[in-house]
């Protein structure tokens, strides 16, 4: 910081996006400050709120020559600490919120372009009475933005059909840390000149570069919709009808949870209970296609010998009927928070070793915390939920499971990324090689390590002077 004179950058930076859009009063600056957890957090040396692509490029010229650490930052949805700040008051967030403009959509390409800052709720209002959706939907989608989403490679509830956020975006615009700007929002389906700098910078989790703006594919809207909350005997149970529910074309979601997370949602979210008897495990389907798929999902589940299986089913068609079914799982995440501050360990784990990695939980935590997971049950994503951890047990509670998760040949983080939680981790999932070459992309697109400075590749101690 210029020790001369410390609001000197707060000026420049007003001069491009004005004095109201720079935040330095720790009251305005707050809610950019604690991740939706209340885990993460740390204070900034200010905010500041660009309005487009132009200002975001002026911003980060004059962040560098001030020498300042910038950390992009979209709905604050993150849960790896990786879009708050980490020290005492020397990084900029720089939110993208106010890049929320939405273009025509495309239908001959089947595409649209949209502003970094536009929440993912705004975009799908947007496209959906035109018969289009995007491919990726969580349960943050009020707050979550596309650039966040596209920064973290988010999945959410949908990538048994439509893959994770990678396979729906088709190009960015993002500004490199020097202030040039990188334009490969074209779209073209096939285009075969290098590297692949939208793949890049997908999940690359701020560290690269600032996304300002996306072409994202769209899928056609599908208008006959049916959700199923099926009560099942065990998790082996559920991955066995799961199984089967795979033929089914028409399958978009494919979500578990369990009795203690249930108990969670009707106390903290009061919801009556979905059956009259509770049962070990649920798991929530939905279906979608152009005709009525819930025939098909029942007459499925008749041939392949799995409806015994079945305990109990609530089934729903009508969107409000199907919003209260989905609101069992959606609505974990808020009633963990409000038992307490959660360690959330995000894990894929090959679905054959899921059942026996949930059986696991209890003896790799012996008694230091009390696990509560649901998560995507189509691609092994578990969402560990651990409550009640003293301070001291957190490393060697997130080692034992993460180390577990490496054994099985899982991935240390699913969908959340790796954020400032799991850095030092990366290496039980990516190999010495792959670690190596991560370092000398960002070195070569962040020379001075201005970018999301604490996230995922967080310089060695004795070198970090920030
Ligand atoms: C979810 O699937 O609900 C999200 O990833 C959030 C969470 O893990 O709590
Ligand atoms: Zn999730």
């Amino acid at each position: 910081m210029d020790p001369v004179d410390p609001d000197r950058l707060a000026r420049q930076l007003g001069a491009v996006v004005g004095d109201a859009h720079v935040l330095t009063d720790p009251a305005l600056r707050a809610s950019y400050e604690t991740d939706f957890t209340g885990r993460y957090g740390g204070r900034a040396r200010l905010v500041v709120r660009p309005a487009d692509t132009a200002q975001v490029a002026q911003t980060l010229r004059l962040c560098r020559d001030a020498g300042a650490p910038v950390l992009p930052q979209g709905g604050n949805t993150g849960l790896v600490g990786g879009s708050v700040p980490a020290g005492a008051g020397t990084e900029v967030v720089l939110s993208l919120r106010r890049l929320n403009a939405i273009g025509p959509i495309d239908p001959d390409a089947r595409q649209v372009t949209v502003g970094a800052g536009t929440a993912l709720a705004e975009l799908q209002r947007r496209v959906r009475p035109h018969g289009w959706d995007f491919g990726v939907d969580l349960a943050s989608r009020d707050s979550a933005t596309l650039g966040g989403m596209i920064a973290t490679n988010a999945g959410g509830e949908r990538v048994v059909r439509h893959g994770t956020t990678r396979a729906n975006v088709a190009g960015v615009e993002a500004v490199l840390a020097d202030g040039s700007v990188l334009d490969r929002l074209a779209g073209l389906p096939k285009d075969n000149t290098g590297y692949d700098l939208t793949g890049l910078l997908v999940g690359s989790e701020g560290t690269l570069a600032v996304i300002t703006r996306a072409r994202l594919r769209l899928v056609p809207e599908l208008p006959e919709r049916v959700t199923a909350l099926l009560a099942l005997g065990s998790l082996a149970s559920a991955v066995g009808v799961l199984a089967v529910l795979r033929r089914l074309e028409s399958l978009e979601l494919a979500e578990f949870f369990t009795a203690d997370g249930l108990d969670l949602v009707l106390k903290h979210a009061r919801l009556p209970a979905p059956f009259r008897t509770g049962h070990p495990v649920y798991l929530l389907v939905e279906c979608a296609a152009r005709h009525d798929p819930a025939e098909e999902l029942a007459a499925l589940l008749e041939e392949a010998g799995v409806a015994g299986e079945v305990r109990d089913a609530a089934v729903g068609r009508q969107a409000s009927d199907r919003r209260r079914l989905a609101a069992y799982r959606e609505r974990h995440t808020e009633s963990v928070n409000a038992e307490g501050v959660p360690l959330k360990l995000d894990v894929t784990v090959p679905l054959a070793d899921l059942p026996q990695f949930v059986a696991d939980l209890p003896g790799l935590l012996a008694g230091r915390a009390r696990p509560y997971v649901f998560g995507h049950l189509a691609e092994g994503n578990v969402h560990v939920n651990l409550l009640g951890v003293a301070p001291a047990d957190e490393e060697p509670v997130t080692e034992a499971v993460l180390r577990r998760v490496a054994e099985a040949g899982g991935s240390i983080s699913a969908e959340h990324g790796i954020g400032r939680a799991k850095s030092r981790y990366l290496h039980l999932t990516r190999s010495a090689t792959d670690i190596a070459v991560m370092r000398s992309v960002k070195a070569a697109l962040d020379p001075e390590h201005l970018l999301s400075p604490h996230t995922l590749l967080p310089l060695p101690p004795g070198e970090a002077g920030r």
